[in-house]
């Protein structure tokens, strides 16, 4: 039988490697393990009343679904006590999460979408959770301020997802690859089954929201009639289209076997800057793309050097195959120009 290698000997390998402290290996077990119990939670669904509407809004405006609350819930204090944590970040929550001072704090920040893909909770469809981990710049013994979040994607220590689907995985890059592993429900724990996920360079399926043609900027609308006029138009090959509306069952298929995700400007989210959230959402997916080999960019700039605004911001999002991320991006470069 093949040796089976868990999370836990994968992160002490890394650890030996020189490429995570201590305090960063630990942090990415509490994370693996608070996704564990909301993988438990969502496989549980209507027997444990976790479908349905929390009744709540978040910050963004948004409507809670249970689940999103419980996510949310799980992550903030399976992370308080252990120690590794200067402050959290949620999609959920208005503004920082403070450690509580009866912990000690440590050198990270850690940030996370806790529920991704809401609008398929309720219709049993992969959902999960997203997150990303910057070093704090200030001292210890200060509470960080939202200012200490906003650092470039370029500058995340680690980045990773969990779906909860037909099976739990758990994705993550701490610089050094892509790497994903398989929750085994009945021993327990995650053991690791995906060295090395590579995206390839060229795709012939793409990921969008194509309801929202008659909104998209001209590049965006350009890109894709192109690839729907298959092998009789300027692309001469037949294009596949898959959209899940859950990013992390979207962007694992573009990990798995390649692909394009897309979700551009448009005009009903302008406004906004975007429908994804830069800090949660598009900078750990860009971080895993980018060290799979693929490309992340809005359109316009490569979503990893963007220097953040706000905590809860928003981008345009085309990542995958580098490929068609380069033809996307040089279409709306020479729009703009
Ligand atoms: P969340 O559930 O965290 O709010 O994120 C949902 C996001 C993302 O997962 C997905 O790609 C996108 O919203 C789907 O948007 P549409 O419903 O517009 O397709
Ligand atoms: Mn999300
Ligand atoms: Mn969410």
């Amino acid at each position: 039988m093949p040796q089976r290698i868990s999370l836990t000997q994968f992160l002490i390998g890394e650890q030996r490697a020189g490429r995570i402290s201590a305090d960063l290996r630990l942090l990415l077990e509490v994370v693996a393990r608070a996704a564990e119990a909301i993988g438990a939670t969502v496989s549980k669904g209507a027997l444990v009343g976790a479908l349905g509407e929390a009744g709540t809004e978040n910050v963004q405006g948004e409507a809670q679904k249970k689940l999103d609350v419980i996510a949310n819930e799980i992550l903030l204090q399976a992370n308080e006590w252990g120690g590794h944590l200067a402050a959290m970040a949620s999609e959920e929550v208005e503004t920082v999460c403070q450690i509580p001072s009866d912990y000690p704090k440590g050198d990270y920040l850690l940030l996370f979408d806790p529920l991704d893909g809401s609008s398929n909770i309720d219709v049993n469809v992969t959902i999960g959770t997203i997150f990303s981990v910057l070093r704090n710049p200030q001292a210890k013994d200060k509470n960080p301020t939202e200012a200490d979040f906003l650092q470039p994607g370029h500058n995340q220590l680690a980045a990773g997802y969990a779906t909860y689907g037909p099976s739990t995985q758990l994705v993550l890059t701490v610089g050094n690859g892509v790497h994903a592993f398989t929750l085994d429900r009945e021993m327990g724990g995650f053991i690791y089954t995906h060295p090395f996920m590579t995206v390839p360079v060229e795709t012939r399926e793409y990921a969008i929201n194509a309801s929202n043609v008659r909104y998209w900027e001209a590049p965006m609308q350009r890109y894709i009639a192109e690839l729907q006029q298959g092998k009789d138009g300027p692309r001469g090959s037949d294009f596949n289209m898959r959209w899940i509306a859950s990013m992390v069952a979207d962007v694992h298929r573009v990990l798995t076997r390649g692909g394009i995700f897309m979700y551009p400007l448009d005009e009903k989210c302008r406004a906004k800057g975007g429908k994804l959230r830069l800090m949660y959402e598009a900078n750990p997916m860009a971080m895993l793309i980018e060290q799979a080999g693929g490309a992340a960019t809005t359109g316009r700039e490569r979503i990893l050097d963007i220097v953040p605004e706000r905590l809860h911001q928003r981008v345009p999002v085309i990542l995958g195959s580098r490929a068609e991320v380069e033809r996307v991006t040089a279409y709306h470069l020479d729009t703009d120009a």
